[in-house]
């Protein structure tokens, strides 16, 4: 497996969304969100990992940009978005020129050591599938004291029935020491209480997801989507998934 699992989920799909905001000429950042999508998330992040203007931040496992676009904008730091697909960076660059973004994988990054002040994961950590080698390239690239500040999904228990396909959950035990082995000290883990995304930011998710699922609904992949995206909300709402906030700074070595 390995990219292929990852490919229908947030390839393909990331282009379905890409053409929906197009043709709808949705917002694009609420509606480029893939992850989280709230605002109130990306405050509480930017200001875990001190985003500050002109602060370069590393955006792993960036999608097509809609988080990345929010702290441009909100936050006047200077991002840098990787992505392990080429369709999602692709999509990136259509519709948030203005950001840099490069496709990698996050266990191997095409950056020096020490480069960034800061970075963040939304929603990508638990697709990571070696999570220890991908933190270690993230402690790499950070500068010194530099934090990581990632919104994930962790498994209630050791093991998750009927996982969607992208997913590589673990227990919030295994993610912590998996962050230390990498090189981090923690420094907060909190389960995630926010409250749902504002209306407007909601709407425009939905319109490109339901445009997307019109346009496409005689394809294969469509019905792909949709079981894995079904998948994905049964776990969350039975709790055998949750969402968690971890922050940590790297370590000196
Ligand atoms: C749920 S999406 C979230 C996208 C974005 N962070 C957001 O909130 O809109 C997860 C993204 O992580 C990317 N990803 C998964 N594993 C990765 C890896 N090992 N390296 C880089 N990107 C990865 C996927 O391709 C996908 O675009």
């Amino acid at each position: 497996m390995g990219r292929e699992r990852l490919e229908i989920e947030f390839g393909r799909h990331a282009g379905w969304i890409v053409e929906a905001i197009e043709a709808l000429d949705l917002d694009a950042m609420p509606a480029a969100c893939r992850g989280a999508g709230d605002p109130n998330l990306f405050e509480l992040l930017a200001d875990a990992m001190g985003a500050r203007p002109g602060a370069l931040v590393l955006d792993v496992g960036c999608g097509i940009g809609g988080p990345g676009a929010w702290l441009a904008t909100e936050r006047g730091c200077e991002v840098v978005g990787i992505d392990v697909l080429e369709e999602p960076v692709r999509g990136l660059r259509r519709l948030f020129p203005q950001l840099t973004t490069v496709v990698a994988t996050s266990r191997s990054l095409p950056f020096r050591n020490a480069t960034f002040d800061a970075t963040w994961a939304i929603g990508a950590l638990e697709s990571i599938a070696h999570k220890t080698e991908a933190l270690k390239e993230l402690a790499r690239v950070l500068i010194s004291e530099g934090r990581l500040a990632a919104y994930t999904f962790v498994s209630a228990a050791e093991g998750v029935d009927d996982a969607p396909m992208a997913d590589r959950f673990q227990p919030l035990d295994a993610l912590i020491e998996d962050f230390e082995r990498g090189g981090f000290r923690v420094l907060t883990v909190d389960p995630s209480t926010l409250a749902r995304p504002p209306a407007t930011w909601r709407k425009a998710q939905n319109s490109a997801q339901a445009y997307a699922s019109r346009l496409h609904r005689d394809d294969p992949a469509r019905e792909t989507v949709d079981r894995e995206l079904h998948k994905f909300a049964r776990l969350h709402t039975s709790g055998e998934i949750q969402a968690w906030v971890i922050v940590g700074t790297k370590e000196d070595s």
